[in-house]
């Protein structure tokens, strides 16, 4: 028996690296299709930031501008540089920082303060029609959601389908994807 069962040990090791090695991480969903907030991505490739950018039809309710840091899964990252395409089960994290100045010894500039919101592109054929789904995990006030239902289409993907430079995705801001997309590293 022990004899049978050894080299079956040795597949499902090998199948389990190999998930490690091609999975995408962060890409997972409740049996409710709600997507289920990724802990490690900021460990994950650095896609770009941005200061201060407000979209068209938003207001900046305090005025006060924000650092937008984008994520991006490393699977879909090296799908992306080699392919030029990104693959389902890509997943962007978008995350946005206060910006703070003049604190001890700073004399000018600013840097990220506080994480006040957190947000998911996530590329998924099978289960959205428009292949895109966005989510919020912001609750303001409160902690950030540990899960979240995709936002209507209107809310989010028509903005991403209209202007953002690559299949849904703002590649334009960000010079990681910019610079890698097809070309293998
Ligand atoms: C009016 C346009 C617009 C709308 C509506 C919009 N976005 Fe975006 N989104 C942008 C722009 C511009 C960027 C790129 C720059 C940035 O914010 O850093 C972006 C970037 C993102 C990113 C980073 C990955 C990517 O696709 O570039 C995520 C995640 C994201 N938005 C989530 C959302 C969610 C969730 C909603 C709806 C609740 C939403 N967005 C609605 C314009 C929009």
């Amino acid at each position: 028996m022990a004899r049978r069962l050894f080299p079956l040990l040795i597949l499902a090791a090998i199948a389990g690296m190999a998930y490690a090695q091609s999975g995408f991480q962060g890409f997972r969903f409740t049996s409710e299709n709600e997507f289920i907030r990724p802990q490690e991505y900021r460990r994950w490739i650095f896609a770009g930031s941005s200061l201060g950018l407000v979209y068209e039809g938003e207001e900046q309710a305090d005025g006060a501008e924000r650092f937008h840091n984008v994520y991006i899964n490393p699977a879909a990252y090296d799908a992306y540089a080699k392919t030029g395409e990104f693959p389902a089960g890509t997943v962007l994290m978008l995350e946005i920082m206060t910006a703070r100045e003049k604190t001890s010894i700073l004399n000018g500039g600013r840097y990220e303060d506080q994480l006040v919101g957190l947000a998911a592109a996530v590329k998924a054929p099978d289960r959205f029609k428009e292949k895109w789904a966005y989510f919020s995990f912001t609750d303001p006030g409160k902690p950030f959601l540990e899960k979240a239902a995709a936002n209507k289409p209107e809310e989010c993907w028509t903005c991403h389908k209209q202007h953002g430079a690559d299949d849904n995705v703002f590649v334009q801001f960000y010079p990681t994807l910019r610079d890698a997309r097809g070309k293998g590293n």
